[in-house]
C-alpha cells in the first residue's frame, strides 16, 4: 500500500471525547467545517491541525510545509473579531458550526494574513470574481492555528454509504487486492470525456477510485446529489462494478486550478490511490488558468516527493470520424468532426429539456440531469 504524505496516516477522531463547555466557542463556516473533518480523518496528512503561521506562509510562498513536503493550498481557520478578542495562545477552543460542537483545538497561533499575496499565489488573481478568491477575501481577516480533535462527523445528505476515510479506502483496496489505483476527482456531471479519460487509466491499473467531491461548491454549479445519481446510473451501465469502487470526498472546492491539482493529488495519495488523473483544465474556473496549467505545475516537483503518479490526459472528445472518443493525440481529423460542448451550452440544453448528443453524455446520465434541473427550478424558482 501507497505511504501516506509524509508517512504517517493521521488520526485525529476521539468520538467519547468530553466536551469543556465552559470553553470558547469559535464559529466555524461550511469550508472549514469539512477542513476540520478532512484533518481528522487522515485526508490532509500530515497536517494534525489548521496551519500555524510559518507553515501557512511556507505554503503560500513556495508550495511547500515548513518542514520542506509539497502542499499547495492552505488550510486555515479564520475567525471574526470578537472570537479572536476573546482567545489567547494556549486555549482550547470548541469548534462549532451551527451551535453544534465538532471538535476542539489547541491554539498555538493567531496571525493576519496578507490575502492579497495568499490570493496572488494560491489563485493567480486577486480578481473578487474569482469564486475561491471571493470567498478568501469573505472570510474574516484573522487565522487562528494549532492542533485539533474531531469530535462528531458532520452529517452527510443522502451518500452516507458512500462516505470512506482514508483509513476504510485502503482497507477497501486491500480487501480487494488492488496494488495499483487510479483516484478521479470531479465537481462536474459526469460526460463522456470523463468517461473515457477514467476507462484509459483503468486499462493499466487494477482499480478505480470515483471521488466526487461534495463539499461547498459555487452557486450554479450541479448539486452533489444529483451528481452522484448520474454516477450511480453510469455505473451500473457502462462499468464493471468489481473494478470501481464510488466514494465522496467531503472538501470544498477552491477553484485553484494548478495549486488545487496538487492538492488533490496529494489528498489522494492519503486515501490510498497510486495513480492520479489531470486532464484538461483541472480544478479550473473560467479563463483563470491555461489549459494544461494544472499538469505543467507538477514540474516543479520531484515524482518521489509527490509520490501519486499524475496520469495527464488532453482535451479529449467523440470524433465522428474515427466513430470513437480520443484527444489530438489519437485522432487525426480536425475539429469540425469533433463533438464539443462548453458546459454553459450544455446547461442551457438540460434546463430547457433538450438531450445532448449521446457521443457528448449518456442518455441515462442526461435523462437525470433534466430531470434533477427540472425539479430544482420547481422547488427554488432558480437554476
Ligand atoms: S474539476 O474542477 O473537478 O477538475 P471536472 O469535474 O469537470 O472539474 O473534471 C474532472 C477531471 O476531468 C479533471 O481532471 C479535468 O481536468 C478532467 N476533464 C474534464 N473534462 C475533460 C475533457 N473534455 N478532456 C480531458 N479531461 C477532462
Amino acid at each position: 500500500m501507497i505511504e501516506p504524505h509524509g508517512g504517517l496516516l493521521i488520526n485525529r477522531v476521539i468520538s467519547e471525547y468530553k466536551v469543556d463547555h465552559t470553553n470558547k466557542q469559535i464559529p466555524l463556516d461550511l469550508v472549514a467545517l469539512s477542513d476540520l473533518e478532512l484533518i481528522a480523518n487522515g485526508a490532509y496528512s500530515p497536517l494534525s491541525g489548521f496551519m500555524n503561521k510559518e507553515n501557512y506562509q511556507s505554503v503560500v510562498d513556495n508550495m511547500r510545509l515548513e518542514s520542506g513536503l509539497p502542499w499547495s493550498i492552505p488550510i486555515t481557520l479564520p475567525v471574526d473579531c470578537e472570537s479572536v478578542n476573546s482567545i489567547d495562545i494556549g486555549d482550547t477552543v470548541n469548534l462549532a458550526y451551527n451551535n453544534t460542537i465538532y471538535g476542539v483545538m489547541t491554539v498555538t497561533d493567531i496571525f493576519e494574513p496578507d490575502k492579497e499575496a495568499e490570493a496572488e499565489n494560491v489563485y493567480q488573481t486577486t480578481d473578487q470574481n474569482h469564486p475561491g478568491v471571493r470567498k478568501l477575501m469573505e472570510r474574516p481577516n484573522t487565522y487562528i492555528g494549532g492542533p485539533i480533535t474531531l469530535i462528531k462527523n458532520p452529517p452527510k445528505k443522502e451518500f452516507q454509504d458512500f462516505c470512506l476515510t482514508p483509513f476504510q479506502t485502503r482497507e477497501t483496496f486491500k480487501q480487494l487486492g488492488w496494488e495499483t489505483i487510479v483516484g478521479f476527482q470531479t465537481r462536474n456531471p459526469v460526460h463522456r470525456a470523463h468517461e473515457y479519460i477514467q476507462k484509459v487509466a483503468l486499462e493499466t491499473v487494477d482499480g478505480l477510485l470515483l471521488h466526487p467531491l461534495v463539499g461547498e461548491t459555487k452557486a450554479g454549479d450541479i448539486s452533489s446529489d444529483l451528481r452522484m445519481e448520474c454516477y450511480m446510473v453510469l455505473l451500473e451501465n457502462y462499468y464493471p462494478m468489481n473494478r470501481v469502487v464510488l466514494s465522496v470526498f467531503p472538501a470544498a472546492m477552491r477553484y485553484a486550478g494548478p495549486r488545487e491539482a496538487i492538492f488533490h493529488a496529494i489528498v489522494r495519495k492519503n486515501y490510498g490511490c497510486t495513480h492520479f488523473i489531470v486532464g484538461r483544465d483541472h480544478a479550473g474556473v473560467g479563463d483563470y488558468y491555461g489549459t494544461y496549467d494544472a499538469q505543467k505545475i507538477f514540474n516543479n516537483f520531484d515524482e518521489e516527493e509527490i509520490g501519486i503518479q499524475v496520469l495527464c490526459f488532453e482535451n479529449s472528445f467523440y470524433c465522428k470520424k474515427c466513430e470513437c472518443m480520443g484527444t489530438a493525440k489519437t485522432c487525426p481529423h480536425d475539429s469540425e468532426h469533433h463533438v464539443s460542448l462548453s458546459g454553459t451550452k450544455v446547461r442551457a440544453m438540460l434546463k430547457d429539456g433538450i438531450m445532448p448528443p449521446k457521443q457528448f453524455s449518456r442518455p441515462e446520465v442526461a435523462e437525470k440531469l433534466i430531470k434533477g434541473m427540472s425539479k430544482t427550478l420547481a422547488e427554488t424558482g432558480r437554476s
